[in-house]
């Protein structure tokens, strides 16, 4: 029998000429009549959706992820419900800054977010390589992805934008030191460790609620380039990472990543040296220890990138039954925001797409929009209350009652220990190896380097005193690179 099939518009007409366009003569202008032509120029002029405003570059896959330890006594979520239990998932890596063509060994953030299609519907946890961020409330948000993006002017990224801004807004000094360590650049992202960041609640079937923070652990080790080696691979290959995620998936050496969590209880969130929804802050593992939860395994290329993996639509607010908000308020301003931009990148009925979509029940009133594809409810009643389905609202997902700790409304920048942006820095500084420091320092004396123009002393010596204020010996390392000399007296002050 054969397998022919035959080349059609995309009306389904068969198509006589696939590369010839009509004309009068051989040497004759063309035919509007000749409508594949038309077809197929029109379409490709549309093949591009906007590109995400950050995390434009991307790699993802599908894969499992497996319930190893009991968690039942922190929440009734379902995706939990016991030991064994499997649930698909869809995995997208990127970098932060760059834009879609951009290098994957750039000097950046990595995301790491994760899509648990869930049978309580779909729980996304989008986070990164890196425990912390760069700012601590989302309305600075804009201001600081403009920084990483181009300058208005030069149309280049400008070292000078950057660390004018970070040193402006000490609260980014953490996320800066991980970022300028070789943790900056992650071999690969089988290579690196992901967090959610953020504080999130779980709530188990008692209704009792405690905080947790969740990590998910490369089981293939953490490897990173030095500079000089990312810098190296951006010129051989720009998708280097990609390219080999792509591959050892289809080689079936699949990544894992054990998923883990850091438990505080109500009560010591209330004691908590810091604010504990403060996403520039880490919760020591001494005091809040990591417990084993599960395995992520991403074992499945997806076989188209566009469809899959561009198209794909992560958001803070898909949660799910028994994991709940915390009140950060960077996490807060994700609610909003993430489902916008999806409503703009891919239009409003974005969640009907196979990757995005909740593969168990999706029962609602939302209909039509632009490219409404999956049959739009169908003849069922498009209003509620009515006489005729018998879908009803959960009372369990009323959620809890809990109290607000003030009614007073205002802008509140934090308190002076809030705003305590050096004693976590300085941690982590003083546990890097000799040679964690000295790349550390070569990094950052690199990354400063590149500061111009009329307030360049100012900059550089404002971003010092943060660094001397971490950590005297980074400081110095810092000063010494940039050829700034330090006035030993002024150091004991
Ligand atoms: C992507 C906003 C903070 C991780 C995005 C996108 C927006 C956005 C608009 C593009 C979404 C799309 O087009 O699909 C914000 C705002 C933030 C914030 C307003 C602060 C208030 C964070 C933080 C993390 C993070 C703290 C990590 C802990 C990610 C990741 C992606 C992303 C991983 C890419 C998701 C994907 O692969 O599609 N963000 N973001 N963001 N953001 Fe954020």
């Amino acid at each position: 029998m054969s397998t022919k099939k035959t080349l059609t518009t995309q009306a389904g007409t068969p198509v006589n000429n696939y590369e010839d366009s009509q004309s009068v003569g051989e040497r004759g202008p063309l035919l509007l009549q000749d409508y594949f032509l038309q077809e197929k120029l029109a379409h490709f002029n549309r093949e591009r959706i906007p590109e995400r405003v950050v995390h434009a570059k991307g790699s993802g896959a599908y894969g499992t992820f497996t319930v190893t330890h009991d968690i039942t006594k922190y929440t009734r979520a379902k995706i939990f419900s016991e030991i064994g239990k499997q649930t698909k998932m869809f995995t997208r890596f990127s970098t932060v800054g760059g834009e879609k063509g951009s290098a994957d060994a750039e000097r950046d953030p990595r995301g790491f977010a994760l899509k648990f299609y869930t049978e309580a519907g779909n729980w996304d946890l989008v986070g990164n390589n890196t425990p912390v961020f760069f700012i601590k409330d989302a309305k600075k948000f804009p201001d600081f992805i403009h920084t990483q993006k181009r300058d208005p002017y030069t149309n280049c990224k400008s070292a000078t934008m950057v660390w004018d801004y970070w040193s402006l807004n000490p609260e980014s000094l953490h996320q800066v030191l991980i970022l300028m360590s070789d943790r900056g650049t992650p071999k690969t992202f089988r290579h690196m460790n992901g967090y959610g960041s953020h504080a999130f609640s779980m709530i188990n079937a008692d209704n009792e609620r405690v905080y947790v923070k969740f990590h998910y652990k490369t089981m293939q080790g953490i490897e990173n380039f030095t500079d000089a080696e990312a810098t190296e691979m951006r010129g051989i290959d720009p998708d280097h990472a990609q390219r080999d995620l792509v591959k050892s998936i289809d080689e079936k050496n699949f990544p894992k990543y054990a998923l883990k969590i850091q438990v505080m209880t109500l009560e010591e969130a209330k004691t908590f040296k810091w604010n504990p929804f403060d996403v520039t802050k880490v919760w020591s593992h001494n005091d809040y220890p990591l417990q084993d939860v599960g395995v992520i395994e991403l074992n499945e290329n997806p076989d188209n990138y566009f469809a899959h993996v561009e198209q794909s639509a992560f958001a803070p607010s898909n949660l799910v039954d028994g994991i709940g908000f915390s009140p950060d308020k960077m996490l807060q301003g994700r609610i909003l925001s993430y489902a916008d931009a999806h409503r703009y990148r891919i239009g409003v009925n974005f969640d009907a797409l196979p990757v995005n979509k909740c593969p168990f029940m999706v029962n609602n009133y939302h209909r039509d929009g632009a490219m409404r594809s999956d049959g739009n409810g169908g003849s069922a009643p498009n209003y509620f209350p009515n006489s005729f389905d018998d879908i009803e609202v959960d009372d369990q997902a009323k959620g809890i009652n809990y109290a607000l700790e003030s009614n007073l409304v205002g802008y509140f920048d934090g308190n002076e220990n809030d705003n305590d942006h050096y004693t976590q820095p300085g941690d982590l500084f003083r546990i890097f190896t000799p040679e964690q420091k000295a790349n550390t320092i070569s990094n950052i004396v690199g990354a400063m380097s590149g500061i111009e123009g009329d307030k360049k002393d100012e900059i550089i010596n404002r971003q010092l005193c943060h660094w001397f204020r971490a950590n005297v010996e980074l400081g110095m390392g810092v000063a010494k690179g940039l050829g700034v000399t330090i006035d030993p007296s002024l150091l004991r002050q």
